[in-house]
């Protein structure tokens, strides 16, 4: 049985469509600077898809490591402007799926997620599940509904839990607002979340993954979320293309 005490927290910077190669090469130069062998914290920094080969690069050797913001579910093929997880190998360590901004502004479904999660499982990737709450679900009282059916059918046909598996619980409404949830909150769903992964896959991985708390993150705040028992960590969207304020997030997740 692992001890929950044992959980390492993780944090992530999903830059999404953001910075420039010479900016993003200089974010990572200097988040390798101030954030390399930081212990007690895992660093994972998903750049755009164009820039994943310089963050490989640049971060060759240092303790952070590079996730994709998406991948398709057919490793290769005539799929144009898609990218198969397998040509992810070596390059990236993770691959973030089902972000909110994919199932709304891209029309994703919880099947296409189920068939990236599966993807990325066979390309020996990590994955990292995001799964949202609309607003809707949260004035109707069906958030927990929601949130098994994401993680219900993103899970699907995955027999035991991943290595190394994320879940990244992340309001929608919280998204780039600048209004975060309330960490008594996010902790309630994080344990939800730990609640059906334990469901699914037993004890020991429930106590196993973690759980990343987003949706407006920053410097200030950062603390008082990861103080809650089942957050290991945050996903990060604007603050992390701030080094200061992601390096203050890396540390504040370290120091928890
Ligand atoms: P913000 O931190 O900008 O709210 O974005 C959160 C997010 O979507 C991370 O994936």
């Amino acid at each position: 049985m692992v001890s929950p005490m044992a959980r390492v927290p993780v944090v992530g910077g999903n830059w999404k469509m953001n910075l420039a190669r010479s900016a993003a090469r200089d974010l990572l130069t200097t988040l390798r600077g101030t954030l390399d062998g930081l212990e007690g914290v895992g660093v994972l920094l998903f750049p755009p898809a164009p820039w994943l080969g310089d963050a490989h690069d640049v971060l060759e050797g240092s303790s952070l490591r590079v996730g994709a913001q998406n991948a398709y579910w057919e490793q290769k093929g005539a799929f144009t402007g898609e990218v198969g997880p397998a040509m992810l190998q070596g390059t990236a360590t993770h691959v973030l799926v089902g972000h909110s901004e994919r199932r709304i502004l891209f029309g994703e479904t919880v099947w296409e997620t189920g068939q990236k999660m599966r993807a990325v499982c066979a390309a020996g990737l990590t994955p990292v599940l995001a799964v949202g709450e609309p607003l809707s679900d949260r004035r109707s009282g069906r958030t927990e509904a929601g949130l098994r059916r994401q993680l219900t059918e993103g899970m699907r046909g995955i027999t035991s839990m991943p290595e190394g598996f994320i879940v990244a619980y992340e309001p929608v409404w919280a998204i780039g607002t600048g209004e975060a949830a309330t960490p008594e909150d996010a902790q309630a769903r994080c344990k939800f979340l730990r609640g059906l992964i334990a469901e699914r896959y037993g004890d020991d991985a429930g106590e196993a993954v973690r759980i990343q708390y987003g949706g407006s993150v920053n410097a200030e705040n950062a603390a008082s979320f990861f103080a809650q028992p089942d957050i290991d960590g945050a996903l990060v969207g604007g603050a992390s293309l701030d080094a200061d304020a992601f390096a203050a997030i890396c540390r504040a997740a370290a120091a928890s």
